[in-house]
């Protein structure tokens, strides 16, 4: 397995896979891998000759007061991981490959409706940065395949959204939420939760199909929202918000509306912020 640096570099390889007529699989990350991060390159194993990942902590998607310093930066044990999953190629560029003009100077792009609200409410200007790295990112490697979690939903749609209306020729596919034993989903965060917040924090995924769980039953979306929150407040979480939505676009589903629903929560343990959501069918 490799790891190039720069945009030539990056292009010679992938010339050459091209030149045999391979297809190519990508995986865009911001490092620190987990169980998680090697399921979607395996995914993309399945699908294309060649895999490529990359390994990029994208200043833009970070609001001013987020975790953009203290964000791991764990390349080696990365490129480990990687080469243990038969990836072949790793892109790690540096700020300057990715943003020439620098990262306020860039043009950056802007997906409406879907990023209005959840994850885009809370923090501005957060899916522009993932919409405009992945755009670039998507333009260097030109894959045929592209994969990303559902773990991420919002970000998935974004993405779908992206490609479809910029009609970019790349195939985008989600991949299932990997989780430990007790349902909390993988995330580099977790590792930030003390040992009394990481028993706490299974409470999410438990939530989680509890509201699947009511609303199969035939109670209100908005009742069961209002029952999530309050006991995950309950229990010492701060939630930002724990909602059922439609699974395609993520706006409000109607009263008594019951099929292609995904339910979502963001809330807050300590200082740590945890994001996980659960497709109902
Ligand atoms: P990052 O948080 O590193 O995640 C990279 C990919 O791994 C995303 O598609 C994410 O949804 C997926 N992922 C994370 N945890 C997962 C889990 N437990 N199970 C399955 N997949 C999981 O998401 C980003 O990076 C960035 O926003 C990025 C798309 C790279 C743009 O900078």
């Amino acid at each position: 397995m490799q790891t190039v640096q720069d945009a030539a570099a990056l292009r010679a390889v992938i010339r050459g896979w091209r030149s045999q007529g391979q297809t190519v699989g990508f995986v865009p990350t911001m490092g620190n891998l987990h169980a998680g991060h090697h399921s979607l390159i395996k995914l993309a194993r399945a699908r294309t000759d060649r895999v490529v990942a990359s390994v990029f902590v994208n200043p833009t998607q970070f609001g001013p007061n987020e975790d953009f310093d203290r964000y791991p930066r764990t390349l080696v044990q990365d490129q480990a991981g990687l080469a243990d999953q038969q990836c072949d190629l790793v892109f790690a560029p540096d700020v300057a490959t990715m943003y020439p003009f620098g990262p306020a100077g860039s043009v950056s792009l802007h997906v409406p409706e879907v990023t209005d609200t959840l994850e885009g409410a809370h923090r501005p200007g957060h899916f522009d940065g993932v919409a405009t790295v992945v755009c670039k990112l998507f333009n260097l490697v030109q894959p045929d395949v592209a994969v990303f979690g559902q773990k991420d939903y919002q970000q998935l749609k974004v993405i779908e959204r992206m490609v479809r209306d910029l009609a970019l020729p790349v195939k985008v596919m989600g991949a299932p939420t990997l989780r430990a034993d007790d349902g909390l989903a993988l995330s580099s965060r977790n590792q930030y939760l003390s040992p009394a917040e990481r028993e706490l924090a299974p409470q999410i995924y438990a939530t989680l199909q509890q509201m699947r769980e009511l609303v199969g039953k035939g109670h209100a979306v908005k009742v069961v929202e209002q029952a999530a929150a309050s006991k995950l407040a309950r229990t010492g979480f701060e939630p930002d918000y724990a909602v059922i939505r439609r699974a395609e676009d993520l706006s409000e589903p109607a009263e008594g509306e019951r099929e292609g629903l995904v339910a979502l929560i963001a809330a807050r343990l300590g200082s740590t912020r945890l994001i996980d959501n659960l497709p109902f069918d």
